[in-house]
């Protein structure tokens, strides 16, 4: 009989792991569905001038650095609006660097801040990471995490321009952000 007792201890506390684990999954699946959401901001990028938001910082000795020249690195700091229009309020600034990845010039890594300082978010921030085919209108990386409102955010931004004026050399960019914070 003696022996009853600590097998039923240890049958106990298997059981209570178990349900706790199974709360806890349980749980976890819920909190992930229930929070996706979509988010729209759009960036306007101006490459020459005065008033430029992006700028070479870097590039191999010797050759043209470019969007194209692989080992060229830019610097970025375009205001964020919700909508395309250039006169529109901005909510924040989209800081971090640009630099070309592949030999062929064809792709470019990007490292950005969304750095909000509207009412909503201020001083919340969503960070994007990945590679980026420049070429193409429609380009897909991940958004990696963010901080304040957006803690634990992960998901994937897809980056679109909108418009390009060669005269001004401003292009508008639309960010949908697809995400869901844990
Ligand atoms: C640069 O910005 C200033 C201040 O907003 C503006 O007055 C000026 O026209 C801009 N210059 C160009 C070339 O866009
Ligand atoms: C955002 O936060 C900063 C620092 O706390 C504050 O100075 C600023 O007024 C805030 N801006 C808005 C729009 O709430």
């Amino acid at each position: 009989m003696a022996t009853i007792k600590p097998f039923s201890i240890t049958t106990s506390l298997l059981m209570i792991f178990i349900i706790t684990t199974m709360t806890m999954i349980s749980q976890t699946s819920s909190k992930q569905s229930n929070q996706q959401s979509t988010l729209v901001f759009y960036l306007h990028d101006v490459a020459n001038g005065p008033n430029a938001t992006v700028a070479q910082i870097v590039g191999i000795n010797g050759k043209v650095w470019s969007y194209h020249t692989w080992g060229t690195f830019f610097m970025v700091d375009d205001p964020i609006t919700l909508t395309p229009n250039q006169d529109a309020v901005q909510v924040g600034r989209a800081q971090g660097t640009i630099s070309v990845a592949s030999l062929d010039g064809s792709n470019v890594i990007i490292v950005l801040s969304l750095v909000f300082n509207n009412v909503q978010y201020n001083g919340s921030t969503l960070e994007i990471q990945g590679a980026s085919r420049q070429r193409e209108n429609y380009r897909e990386l991940s958004v990696v995490s963010g901080t304040g409102r957006f803690r634990f955010a992960k998901g994937y931004v897809v980056f679109e321009t909108v418009s390009y004026d060669p005269t001004t050399t401003r292009s508008i960019i639309r960010l949908t952000v697809t995400m869901s914070q844990n």
